[in-house]
């Protein structure tokens, strides 16, 4: 019994460092979203979002983890109106645009990975609703995510929410696994069955960053070899958090650090 004991409390101790330097990672990477909310306005230019994360992380004394991963070219994502994610930054000034900015930040050997939307000048309706649902379908999924439940729960719940409102799941996408290293497994499916996929653990630390969809659900890459765009040019929107798994819950670390 004592041997069971101090098994346990080695893990915990485990789970206590990931935990702890993944909530830094993660509130570096929110910090540096909150840092693009103050600047962000008609006429800015994506490079210069692009220039504040890059900034922001490394005055924290972290890593942009995007910068050359795999050989991107820049320290954040910005994704535009009909982008679904991997936007590279680009002179391209922003105007009546959506724009899903994503950040990772590598500190002290964790990662911490998050992506919001920001409107900038005046959007319609319809793109207010997308962003919104987005929104809710990541909390949504994230409020039921507990020791036990099934990586399908969390597909299901998003797909569910979105599809009622008449959106698409992006399918060519998903969340990951993350902390030593940027994407690990398991992957976390953005749709899918109650009940089915891996179970879901004490531990586990994993994005949810639902891509959602206007019109169609298809997706295509364009020969930059990066950016992924709607295949029908409808609009696109992401959020994401990481996120732990606790005894009873979860733990958000890439919370915004500002009151809100
Ligand atoms: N941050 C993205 C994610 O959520 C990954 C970006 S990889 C990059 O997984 F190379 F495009 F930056
Ligand atoms: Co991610
Ligand atoms: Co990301």
């Amino acid at each position: 019994e004592s041997i069971i004991k101090l098994i346990l409390k080695i893990m915990n101790e485990g789970f206590k460092e990931a935990f702890e330097k993944t909530k830094i990672a993660g509130s570096i990477a929110a910090g540096a979203l909150d840092e693009v909310s103050k600047i962000i306005k008609p006429g800015i230019s994506t490079v210069e979002i692009d220039k504040i994360c890059y900034e922001f992380i490394n005055d924290n004394k972290a890593y942009s983890a995007p910068l050359f991963y795999r050989g991107f070219p820049k320290s954040c994502c910005t994704s535009t109106n009909h982008v679904v994610c991997h936007g590279i930054p680009s002179e391209k000034i922003l105007e009546g645009d959506i724009v899903n900015v994503d950040v990772t930040a590598f500190k002290d050997g964790w990662h911490g990975d998050t992506s919001r939307m920001f409107n900038i000048g005046e959007i319609s309706i319809k793109a207010e609703k997308l962003i919104k649902t987005t929104y809710e379908s990541m909390m949504k999924a994230i409020s039921i995510v507990k020791n036990g439940i099934f990586l399908g729960d969390i597909g299901s719940t998003i797909q569910k929410h979105v599809e009622d409102q008449g959106f698409s799941v992006v399918q060519d996408f998903c969340g990951h696994g993350i902390g030593e290293t940027f994407h690990k497994e398991p992957n976390v499916l953005h749709y899918g069955e109650k009940g089915t996929g891996e179970k879901i653990k004490t531990g586990m630390i994993f994005t949810i960053e639902p891509m959602i969809n206007l019109g169609n659900y298809e997706t295509k890459t364009l020969n930059d070899g990066w950016t992924a765009v709607t295949k029908d040019k409808s609009l696109s929107a992401q959020f994401e958090h990481t996120i732990g798994v606790t005894k009873d819950g979860y733990e958000i670390f890439t919370q915004s650090n500002k009151a809100s």
